[in-house]
């Protein structure tokens, strides 16, 4: 009877053995046979005299090798483009990001004290008109709503680290970025409700017309008393606003669910390939893996983007205009304010019962 301890290594060798003769195998370019174990050698053959320089030269190039398992993927060893993308995203895009946001804040800051609250000129006549209805208002706050979720959690996943886990320390850090990332996931689908609805009620309104030039020439009068250019339902300002974030929006859904859904979507060669046709020399060779870096930086550029255009979206429909916040309060809007803002549209508008057409 062979005693225990003796038993138990006899079954430790044979399990190595048949491990090493069934375990999954990587094979790299011109040296596949070097990974084959011969006796007293190993894979690289650091044992030996010779250094198998080609094979580790390949791998630290990312030079895709064959593996025995289905996720063929894993035959990339070392990914250097991750290290690219880590530091554009930390670096760069965090730090510009944060700026942007900034920047917008300050610029508004010091619009407010030049300029001031842009009042109704007039001053409000106490009769109203109706501005939105219940499906455009239920359209708006669901975009709103949704967006501001996206934006708080998207934020903490890319500066958390830096402003929230300090103060709150790690363990509520990591139980908050974890229900934000839920969140986030969940939401997103809101979002893009949201963005088919107003794209279906308000498309029609937003063709730019010939009032639009004049309404940009005069900077829609933003900056002097007393200036009000001509404007049907949305001018020009809106309509710009509005086309960043249907577009914008789209591009940040896809993005998003190519990220949700992992190496399911390769959408950055065809692109590239695409706008190589004006010259841009993008590479349009991807690895899965950096066709998901790329969805990532595309995806927090486009939301640092996006929240710093709402930012003096919601700054001119709260503090900054008189009168603005009604429109998708309650729905109705003074006559004087529909007078000033939008005379084309307030021509025609019934007074308190018209959706607003045109
Ligand atoms: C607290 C946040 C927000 C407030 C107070 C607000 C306020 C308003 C107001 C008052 C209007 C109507 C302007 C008018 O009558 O002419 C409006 C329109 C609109 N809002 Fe918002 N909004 C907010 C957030 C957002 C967000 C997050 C988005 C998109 C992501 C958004 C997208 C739009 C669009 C596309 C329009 C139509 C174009 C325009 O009027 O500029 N809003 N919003």
């Amino acid at each position: 009877m062979l005693p225990k301890r003796s038993f138990a290594a006899a079954v430790a060798i044979v399990v190595l053995l048949v491990s090493m003769v069934y375990g999954g195998t990587i094979a790299i370019g011109p040296v596949n046979q070097a990974f084959a174990q011969t006796a007293g050698s190993v894979p690289g053959n650091t044992l030996g005299n010779s250094s198998d320089a080609e094979i580790w030269r390949a791998i630290r190039q990312g030079q895709q090798g064959n593996v025995s398992i289905q996720d063929r993927k894993a035959g990339i060893l070392i990914q250097s483009e991750g290290d690219n993308w880590r530091a554009w995203r930390n670096g760069p895009l965090s730090l510009y990001g944060a700026w942007a946001m900034l920047g917008v804040i300050a610029l508004l800051a010091l619009f407010f004290l030049v300029r001031g609250r842009i009042r109704i000129d007039a001053g409000p006549s106490g009769r109203l008109i109706e501005r939105f209805n219940n499906p455009e208002r239920f359209a708006h706050w669901l975009l709103a709503t949704s967006f501001i979720i996206l934006a708080l959690t998207g934020l903490n996943l890319m500066y958390g680290r830096y402003v929230i886990l300090p103060i709150v320390g790690p363990e509520f850090f990591s139980a908050l970025t974890q229900l934000g990332k839920y969140a986030h996931n969940y939401v997103g689908f809101a979002f893009m409700l949201a963005l088919v609805m107003i794209l279906v009620l308000w498309i029609r309104h937003n063709i730019p017309n010939r009032h639009d030039v004049v309404w940009l020439a005069k900077a829609g009068g933003m900056f002097k008393k007393g200036v009000h250019p001509p404007a049907k339902k949305f001018n020009a300002g809106q309509k710009i606003l509005f086309w960043l974030i249907l577009l914008g929006g789209a591009s940040i859904s896809v993005s998003g669910i190519a990220l949700m859904f992992p190496f399911e979507f390769e959408m950055f060669a065809g692109t590239f390939a695409v706008l190589n046709v004006f010259g841009f020399g993008l590479p349009t060779e991807l690895t899965p893996m950096q066709e998901m870096q790329y969805s990532q930086l595309w995806h927090a550029l486009m939301g640092l983007f996006l929240i710093a255009v709402v930012i003096g979206h919601i700054y001119i429909g709260t503090i900054g205009m008189e009168g603005a916040f009604d429109a998708m309060g309650s729905g109705k809007v003074d006559s004087n304010w529909a007078k000033e803002h939008h005379s084309l549209w307030a021509a025609e508008a019934k007074p308190s019962e018209s959706g607003g057409d045109d």
